[in-house]
């Protein structure tokens, strides 16, 4: 039997995710939406490109939650995307209503799932959905460090004319603007960026990871990206659906790791059939942990303004 897969939000991340999901024939896959129509609409396009993609992966559109019953793994997406000049954070509140009701029907009938959040403010939501569902910590984790690292490892691609797979990177802290691209641990093919870029090249493109998402706002006007975002989600559910213990950044509920505790935060983690198998702490100088720490403290001011919502 294939596993099951919902995915919260038939939007353009929503859709996108089912759509990589069973083009790989990961897992049969329900979309579920408030909007009556448009999961079933999308749901019903996808199933019927499966003959031509040679994917036997079932899809289903529902507005439903029993239709989601007994999923593996649920994501996430629904919620308000950013406008031009909006930051992740002016989506606190609004999403924060959208993350509860989703959530917690949907952890209801899937007891046993693991949550792979991608809504926005993304540290923040993971707080709100890991809160909701009353799932341990290993079954709640947040998309954002590899889309992010993505971004970085395709500019940095470009700019040494080097194959994207040949980037090995990392970025951690939260899904903002304070995120940390670690450039000492970034190499091509096992040689340090810093011998192939200089300083001012690498620096420019740091500037721009972090500033990757607004980037796509500004380009699209009504909405924010989502081709490179499922691409992230379905690397993390196939790496947990296969056991691959893939490890790669994701935000993941610390308790002391990096001085940072009882918040979301974008680390390495290695992700297998339990979730969150392990967190890796790197050994960082004392730049990069002011900048991590500082990256923690926007967080944690996210969910200092949800926590009486959540206690
Ligand atoms: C981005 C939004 C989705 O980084 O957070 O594109």
């Amino acid at each position: 039997m294939r596993p099951k897969v919902t995915v919260i939000g038939a939007g353009n991340v929503g859709a996108g995710c089912a759509q990589r999901l069973i083009d790989k024939e990961l897992a049969d896959v329900v979309l579920i939406d408030i909007v009556e129509g448009v999961p079933q609409g999308k749901g019903l396009d996808m199933l019927e490109s499966c003959p031509v993609e040679g994917s036997d992966a079932k899809v289903t559109g529902t507005n439903d939650y029993s239709a989601t019953a007994n999923s593996d793994i649920i994501i996430q997406t629904a919620g308000f995307p950013r406008k031009p000049g909006m930051s992740r954070d002016d989506l606190l509140m609004k999403n924060y209503e959208i993350v509860k009701a989703c959530v917690e029907p949907a952890a209801k009938y899937s007891p046993n799932a693991i949550l792979v959040v991608v809504s926005n403010p993304l540290d923040a939501m993971c707080q709100v959905a890991y809160k909701v569902s009353g799932f341990s910590k290993n079954r709640v984790v947040g998309m954002a460090g590899i889309l992010d690292t993505a971004r970085f490892r395709t500019f940095l691609a470009e700019a040494a004319n080097v194959s994207v797979e040949n980037i090995s990177a990392f970025v951690l802290g939260g899904h903002g603007d304070t995120m940390v691209p670690l450039v000492r641990y970034t190499s091509v093919a096992g040689i340090p960026i810093t011998s192939i870029l200089d300083q001012n090249t690498i620096d420019q493109i740091v500037q721009r990871t972090r500033d990757g998402g607004a980037e796509i706002v500004k380009h699209l006007k009504t909405g924010s990206a989502y081709y490179a975002p499922s691409a992230a989600v379905v690397e993390m559910v196939e790496s947990i659906l296969k056991d691959k213990k893939k490890v790669l950044p994701c935000a993941a509920l610390l308790e002391g790791e990096y001085g940072i505790n009882g918040i979301f935060v974008g680390v390495p983690t290695k992700l297998g059939a339990n979730g969150i198998e392990k967190i890796y702490e790197l050994d960082l100088t004392d730049e990069e942990t002011a900048a991590l720490k500082h990256s923690a403290d926007t967080v944690h001011e996210l969910v200092n303004v949800l926590q009486p919502h959540l206690d």
